[in-house]
């Protein structure tokens, strides 16, 4: 069977990851979380003090920093590795996530990552979510999925997510987080989050889990049968 690029954009905490990671593993593809790059991307910036609009202090930190995708066979996923070190625990706190937008709207961090990204999709074989994954980064994918779901079922899922972690955390904390990072996310100037014109629509509030599975499974099996 003849390998396929299969990209899934939405909002955050719409079930992109898990769609996705779910997609990889039973076609037994390679799953990327686009977002983990942008997320790095900040904690670089964020621990050495990198001054945003300035330009050339962007450029020159973009050369320090090296993004791997390394298997961990505890979790059986995949950690980011930001200069050999294991970050994917250390992107998904609260700091982070309130950074990341402003960030990822820089065009210079866009192009350092796009160019990853697409370099990950050479050899096909790959589901890759994100908010420009359909529209920028593949617009040729076989596949685009463009995940919705309302903002309060949104924010539970988040909320359980990060309560876990950190139980401090508040309901309200991360509904105004996600709120103003869609916000910004489909705002910005530069490959702003939007539904590609030739992307298939998943609206995902009153599905489970197994059923947003099934549903995407069977889309992409069609889309590979028609391109093998
Ligand atoms: O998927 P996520 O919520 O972990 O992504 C974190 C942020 O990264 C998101 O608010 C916007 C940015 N992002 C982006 O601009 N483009 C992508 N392809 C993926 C994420």
């Amino acid at each position: 069977m003849k390998k396929i690029i299969i990209a899934i954009d939405g909002q955050s905490s719409c079930g992109k990851s898990t769609l996705a990671r779910q997609l990889a593993e039973e076609l037994n593809y390679i799953f990327i979380d686009s977002g983990a790059m942008y997320r790095a991307i900040t904690l670089y910036f964020l621990r050495n003090h990198i001054n945003l609009p300035h330009k050339t202090a962007v450029q020159q930190a973009l050369k320090n920093i090296s993004l791997e995708f390394v298997f961990n066979q505890h979790t059986g996923r995949s950690d980011m590795y930001l200069n050999d070190e294991n970050v994917e625990s250390l992107i998904r706190d609260m700091l982070v996530s309130e950074n990341v937008s402003e960030v990822s709207a820089i065009k210079e961090v866009r192009d350092f990552a796009v160019a990853q990204q697409r370099k990950m999709g050479e050899k096909k074989g790959i589901v890759m979510d994100g908010r420009d994954i359909g529209t920028v980064v593949f617009p040729d994918a076989e596949l685009k999925i463009f995940v919705t779901a309302d903002t309060a079922i949104r924010v539970q899922r988040r909320f359980k997510e990060l309560y876990e972690k950190n139980p401090t955390i508040t309901l309200e904390d991360v509904k105004a987080n996600l709120e103003l990072r869609d916000y910004i996310d489909t705002n910005r100037a530069i490959s702003p989050l939007q539904k590609a014109e030739d992307a298939i629509l998943l609206d995902t509030t009153n599905l489970t889990r197994g059923d947003q599975f099934k549903k995407a499974l069977r889309l992409a099996k069609e889309k590979i049968k028609q391109h093998s």
